[in-house]
């Protein structure tokens, strides 16, 4: 299943919805336990730049980075968290920029061809794909590397342990997101054990 290409090792990326900070330590801590490298703390919610500075400073072995990006300043204030890496659904020149500026490595979202070849031209050649399933899946990215040879994809929306194997793959993917293995309602209930074996499953699914 392995093609060789990965997210700084990663094949599968946690994309995390944290509600409580007391709760992302112990999950960096599970998810590095169970064999996955890396972690995505989403800004949609208000402890989510707090999480990650608690991760960079306490697990500093995953790899820590911030989703849905949305603003120059919060590209500017997870930098300052210690943010090791960002991710937006989408791009625009200012988000851009500011990552540059900032020196964050941003991984932006792309859905169409012209985005694609947009994002290429600016320098960016690995690309979220977003979201995944209802914009294609695994069969428009196959479809892509045709004539975007040079483009590499981190797919995320409704991947799941069933489809993750079709996108890990193909060539021009370089890992796969998801929010899977970390369930908001096992966050909530500090399950890390149930989140532990969701995580080792998927570390299996990446190999
Ligand atoms: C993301 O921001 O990448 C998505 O919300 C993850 O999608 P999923 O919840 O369908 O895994």
């Amino acid at each position: 299943m392995t093609n060789g290409m990965s997210f700084d090792g990663a094949r599968v990326v946690p994309v995390v919805v944290l509600d409580e900070v007391e709760t992302a330590v112990p999950l960096a801590r599970t998810l590095l336990d169970a064999g996955l490298d890396a972690i995505e703390v989403t800004l949609r919610t208000p402890s989510a730049v707090d999480a990650i500075a608690r991760i960079a400073r306490d697990v500093p072995d995953i790899l820590v980075g911030a989703g849905s990006l949305r603003t120059p300043a919060q590209i500017r204030a997870v930098c300052d968290s210690g943010a090791r890496f960002g991710v937006s659904p989408g791009a625009t020149p200012a988000l851009l920029e500011a990552a540059e500026d900032a020196g964050l490595r941003f991984v932006p979202g792309a859905q169409t061809a012209s985005e694609m070849l947009a994002l290429l031209e600016a320098g960016f050649v690995l690309q979220k794909f977003f979201p995944a399933e209802l914009a294609g899946g695994a069969a428009f990215l196959r479809a892509a590397a045709a004539p975007l040879p040079e483009v590499r994809f981190m797919p995320t929306g409704g991947i799941t342990p069933g489809n993750a194997g079709s996108y890990l793959a193909l060539d021009n993917v370089a890992a796969v997101g998801g929010s899977w293995l970390t369930p908001r309602d096992l966050l909530a209930a500090r399950d890390f054990e149930a989140i532990g074996r969701l995580a080792r499953d998927a570390a299996r699914i990446a190999v």
